[in-house]
């Protein structure tokens, strides 16, 4: 039987490829064939000028000739007339592909939609234009995952995907059967344990197919998992970018033996192991990023093996050993980055003399050795940082040439000697940090010659001798860092003409003088810490113009006199005055200033006292006052209250408290439910019977959730309270899957709560219904179950503090007209178990229970996850899972049989993305419902899953 159907099958496929054959002998017809899937496309894309070109021509002469597109913007034909390059780049592009049908173009070489606004799929069809040898999709909005026909484009040698929101592959694993699968397949639904690689997918390996590819390019995409091992059978391969995905695993052995790779990238990633030591053995690497991923071992030493090796970037591993001995003579470098690692060897033997480097930062190494005066000869540095290290030695004369340099760090070394006089001749410099090392002498003058300077830090040294006053050229300075020095004299008033200033900190030196009067002029300074000096005079009260001041440390100086009373002062910690001669005044925590002693001399004392005394004692006696005062309202108003409730209920609670949002009356309530008359019931929730009111006066419907609860003792009166407050804030939640709370109440006999009425009412009663049930088609359900997820990460993720709902079932979650799901009676299962950090049998519905409730543990968001997980089984299977859950955590299933969990009373999806949706909301509740919480993912990435594009596309092809 098989065979004759597939003799058939050759039949049709000969017959075909006759016809084919014909189409393309005559030119005209499959011009036309090519005008009309353009239009097509065109045709379901917004309205966008650039396609004006693209019509037919008038009718009357369509008969004679056929449109040709050849002539239509961003189109070329070849010399038969067919369509070979469709090139619409940088066109600002907006709509979809997926009514480009690609099977129109059996001519077309190259595809460039590149930096445009395309969104959706890349369609799974796309294999079938077998001629193509350039793809580039780049720099759009495109999503979904990479179609594995792309396998089929054998002839490509262009492919560049990067930039996209592409997530490559969903995890195969998850279907067994694989692309082989019938429409109905997924027999075994094998389930994976949570991993991230669900998050994204994998690259498909098949690439590795595409024999003839010169540039690969998916960089900036989503793609989890590993790099595929055949990339290594990429021999033609020039150009690699994998940066900026989520890529795990090692970096294939092979890879480094493609003898044509010049370009390869794949940092930020979080790739492992061994850079394989053969990299830049075979090719000559001309751009190598290795940065941002958790490599270990040594780095290849013969990365600049074929002496083109341009920029350079490995920083932020765990490398270790040497730097790569190929970069010595690496006299082609331009940019190097290898911060971050744990790199050894001595900087003055590992590097030369590069006359392209513009920029190399070797900082948070273990480099020791000196610094060489071969960076001198580096004439386009901009920037060198070595900040970090070991480096010990004198800072060569020769560094002051570089008139490049706008960026020099070596702080925290151990350099010694002078800083070299000549350093105003860095006439580019914008950042210099020599902080933390042995620098000595004094600081040069000539550094005042740095106008560009914005930071400069040479704190932590031993720097002696004054403070030159040509620091008051640096008019660009932000931040200023003399602390930890020798430094003596006074501090120049030139300083005041810094007015960029932000951070200035002389502290821990050991300068005299006054503060400069004029200190107020440094309008910008935000942060000014003078401590541990031996300044003395008075604080100047042109401190009062600092306006940006938030942080000042004036202590441990000889300062005297009164502080000025302004805000800068009045916030300062004491501390930041303390350990001064003799400074006063009215600011908290200093002695007042003897006023009378500066006005007159003599009795200042008493006079003091006088005023003082009298002061003190009338304050107090007015708080005596007030004291009593309120006391004696509070008990009018407690009796008042009480009076008033007795005379208004007698009933024996005394207490009452109604908290409603809106125009909502108490007594409306009970007008419309006919004081809870059965009649108006509408269900039996968890807490209590539910009732429909609809408003007298208008025609709004609530839903009336009257609780089993009367309030019979103090702590009950309390948990009311407390509720009552947390009703305020959740009415004030918005979500369009959360029931809308309109408010509470509990007043005698009748605690309730009002909510949004929800027309088709919960979930439980639909999946009860057969008939219901059957309404509620699959398509339906995934929104259900994304629905909750979305409701439930809100209210853990996005609530300060969170809000746990305890008690989510079937019940819980009702629905609209539209069947939108809508969780209902947040924060209800606290306020009726208000002690439990357990749980009792009052909250949470049984079945839904986590089980680490069973030994007391605290509730958890965890607990929510945990029911998320059942009632997402439960919306599947169309029934509570039942032992399936202990069957699940007990491991004594490995898989589960599609069809053992799917609703029966529903047909199997037909829609290969539905059974794929369903197969992920089942992969996903697997997790939420292990017994250990901590292995549950958290509600928020949870949502985030459910929101996957399935890989659909290319299981169908
Ligand atoms: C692509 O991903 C980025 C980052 O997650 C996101 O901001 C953007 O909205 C996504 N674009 C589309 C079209 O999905
Ligand atoms: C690739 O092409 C082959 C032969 O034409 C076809 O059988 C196969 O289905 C294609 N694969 C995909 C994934 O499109
Ligand atoms: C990478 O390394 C860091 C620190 O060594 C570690 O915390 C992190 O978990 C690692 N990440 C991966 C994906 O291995
Ligand atoms: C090297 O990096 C610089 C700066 O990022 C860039 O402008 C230049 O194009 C890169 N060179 C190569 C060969 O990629």
């Amino acid at each position: 039987m098989a065979n004759i159907v597939s003799f058939f099958l050759a039949i049709l496929v000969n017959l075909v490829l006759v016809l084919a054959f014909f189409a393309e002998a005559s030119p005209s017809p499959t011009s036309n064939r090519e005008a009309e899937a353009l239009l097509k496309w065109k045709a379901s894309l917004p309205k966008q000028s650039l396609l004006e070109s693209w019509v037919v021509p008038a009718a009357n002469n369509a008969s004679s000739a056929p449109p040709s597109p050849c002539k239509w913007f961003g189109i070329t034909c070849n010399e038969a007339g067919s369509v070979s390059i469709i090139n619409l780049a940088y066109t600002g592009l907006r709509g979809t592909l997926q009514n480009l049908d690609f099977s129109s173009f059996p001519s077309l070489v190259r595809l460039d939609l590149k930096v445009n606004r395309l969104t959706g799929t890349i369609p799974s069809n796309i294999g079938v234009v077998s001629n193509l040898v350039s793809l580039d999709l780049s720099t759009n909005s495109l999503n979904g995952s990479l179609p594995l026909s792309l396998a089929n484009l054998t002839n490509v040698y262009e492919l560049d995907i990067s930039r996209n929101n592409i997530t490559g592959v969903l995890d195969r694993s998850l279907f067994p059967d694989g692309t082989s699968s019938s429409k109905t397949g997924l027999k075994n639904l094998k389930y994976l344990l949570f991993q991230d690689t669900l998050l994204g997918g994998k690259i498909p390996q098949e690439i590795g197919n595409l024999q003839f590819l010169v540039l690969l390019a998916l960089d900036d995409n989503f793609f989890h998992g590993p790099i595929p091992p055949s990339f290594g059978n990429l021999s033609e391969l020039a150009v690699l970018r994998l940066s900026n995905n989520q890529l795990s695993g090692p970096f294939p052995e092979k890879i480094a033996t493609l003898s044509k790779l010049s370009d390869l990238r794949v940092f930020t990633n979080q790739l492992s192991g061994v850079v394989p030591v053969g990299l830049g053995n075979y090719s000559s690497l001309v751009v190598l990023h290795l940065a941002e991923n958790n490599f270990t071992g040594h780095l290849p030493p013969q990365v600049c093996g074929g002496g083109n090796l341009v920029n350079f970037t490995a920083d932020s591993n765990n490398f270790t050993g040497p730097i790569p001995i190929s970069l010595k003579n690496c006299k082609s470098l331009y940019r190097v980055r290898l911060e971050y690692n744990q790199l050894t060897g001595y900087l003055d033997q590992c590097f030369g003399v590069y006359p392209n480097l513009t920029f190399i930062n070797l900082s948070f190494n273990r480099l020791g050795g000196q610094l060489s005066p071969n960076w001198g000869e580096c004439r386009r540095l901009t920037l060198l940082k070595i900040t970090g290290n070991m480096v010990h030695g004198k800072i060569p004369d020769e560094i002051m040439g570089l008139n490049q340099l706008v960026g020099f760090d070596l702080s925290s070394n151990q350099l010694s000697g002078e800083i070299p006089t000549t350093i105003g001749n860095l006439s580019k410099l914008s950042f210099l940090s020599l902080k933390d090392n042995k620098l000595s002498g004094g600081v040069p003058a000539s550094i005042g010659e740095l106008s560009d300077l914005e930071f400069l830090d040479l704190s932590m040294n031993i720097i002696s001798g004054p403070i030159p006053e040509q620091i008051g050229d640096f008019t660009r300075l932000q931040d200023l860092y003399l602390s930890r020095n020798h430094l003596n004299g006074t501090i120049p008033y030139q300083i005041s003409n810094l007015v960029n200033l932000q951070v200035l900190d002389l502290s821990y030196n050991s300068l005299g003088g006054n503060i400069p009067p004029d200190f107020g002029k440094l309008r910008s300074l935000e942060s000014l810490n003078i401590s541990h000096n031996n300044l003395s005079g008075s604080i100047p009260f042109s401190l009062n113009s600092m306006i940006s001041l938030t942080d000042i440390d004036l202590s441990y100086n000889n300062l005297e006199g009164p502080v000025p009373d302004i805000n800068i002062f009045r916030s300062a910690k004491p501390e930041a005055l303390s350990n001064n001669k003799h400074l006063c005044g009215t600011i908290k925590g200093l002695p007042p200033c003897n006023v009378i002693k500066t006005e007159s001399g003599g009795k200042s004392k008493k006079g003091k006292l006088e005023i003082v005394l009298p002061i003190l004692l009338i304050s107090g006696l007015l708080l005596l006052l007030m004291f009593v005062w309120i006391l004696v309202l509070c008990r009018k108003k407690r009796s008042k209250k009480a009076v008033k409730e007795d005379g208004a209920q007698n009933e024996e609670n005394l207490f009452s408290a109604c908290y409603f949002q809106g125009k909502i009356l108490y007594k409306d309530i009970l007008e419309a439910t006919n004081n809870f008359d059965d009649k108006y019931c509408i269900g039996v929730g968890g807490f209590g019977k539910v009732y429909k009111a609809k408003m007298p006066d208008s025609d709004q419907v609530f839903a009336v959730k009257k609780l089993n609860f009367q309030a019979t003792d103090d702590s009950q009166l309390e948990s009311i309270k407390s509720f009552g407050n947390e009703v305020a804030a959740l009415t004030e939640i918005k979500h369009r899957n959360i029931v809308k709370l309109f408010g509470f109440c509990s007043r005698g006999i009748h605690t309730f709560l009002v909510y949004e009425f929800m027309e088709r009412g919960s979930l439980a009663d639909i999946l009860t219904s057969d008939e219901e049930a059957e309404k509620l088609d699959w398509e339906k359900r995934i929104r259900v179950v994304k629905g909750v997820a979305h409701a439930l990460s809100y209210m853990h993720h996005d609530c300060v503090p969170p809000i746990i709902h305890r008690d989510i079932s079937s019940k819980n979650v009702l629905l609209d007209t539209e069947l939108e799901a809508h969780v209902s009676d947040f924060g209800t299962a606290k306020f009726l178990n208000p002690e439990s950090s357990n749980w009792t049998a009052v909250a949470g519905t049984f079945g839904y229970l986590a089980p680490e409730l069973a030994y007391n543990m605290a509730v958890t968001e965890k607990c929510d996850v945990y029911s998320f997980g059942v009632l997402t089984l439960e919306i599947v299977m169309g029934k509570h899972p039942g032992e399936l859950i202990s069957a699940l955590n007990s491991g004594s299933i490995q898989s589960i049989r599609y069809e053992d969990v799917l609703d029966p009373r529903l047909s199997i999806p037909t829609s290969q993305e539905i059974a794929d949706k369903l197969a992920l909301a089942v992969n996903l509740a697997i997790p939420c419902v292990a017994s250990n919480p901590e292995s549950r993912p958290t509600m928020r990435k949870a949502a985030k899953l459910l929101e996957i594009q399935p890989h659909a596309e290319e299981l169908k092809a």
